[in-house]
């Protein structure tokens, strides 16, 4: 099983409706590592750059929009077949066709408004991490956590 890196977004209407914990918890507890995070008011560069396959899209306006409209949080997650996994753990795009049990299909109700974002690929999460995280990511093990017990 390959260790791979993916990136998430908790798009901005999950910072909004208050689900941000609710959503990282999920990937959490699923195993996968965070080994970065951080709260970005995204930039019209990033959202043309993180969307670049779609932007002769009809909804690529609306997208942009949307994505820009207010902050969001970045997570790099890293674990066994991460990429795959956090697809499956996200859902279908539209939420209100993906299955219960997903994010969007327990959270969502909307196509546009899906409340999370993940890489499709491994090489879309190496070149949607060098957005998002340019300045790199640290590298987190269990054994890394040092436990002081306090007197
Ligand atoms: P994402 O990239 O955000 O993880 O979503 P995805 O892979 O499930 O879906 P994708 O086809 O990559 O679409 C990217 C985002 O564009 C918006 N969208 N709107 N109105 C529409 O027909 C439409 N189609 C896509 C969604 O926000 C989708 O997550
Ligand atoms: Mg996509």
């Amino acid at each position: 099983m390959p260790v791979q890196q993916t990136l998430i977004l908790l798009k901005p209407d999950a910072i909004q409706r208050g689900l941000a914990a609710e959503i990282l918890g999920r990937f959490e507890r699923k195993g996968l590592r965070i080994v970065g995070l951080k709260l970005v008011q995204a930039t019209g560069d990033q959202a043309d750059r993180h969307y670049a396959e779609h932007k002769e899209r009809p909804f690529f306006p609306s997208l942009k929009q949307f994505i820009t409209g207010g902050p969001l949080i970045a997570v790099a997650l890293e674990g066994d077949e991460a990429v795959p996994v956090a697809r499956l753990i996200i859902g279908a795009t539209d939420g209100r066709a993906a299955a219960p049990g997903t994010i969007r299909g327990d959270l969502a109700l909307s196509k546009s408004n899906n409340l999370v974002h993940g890489s499709d690929s491994p090489a879309s999460a190496a070149r949607e991490l060098a957005i998002w995280f340019p300045e790199g990511l640290l590298a987190t093990r269990r054994s890394d956590t040092v436990w002081v017990e306090t007197p």
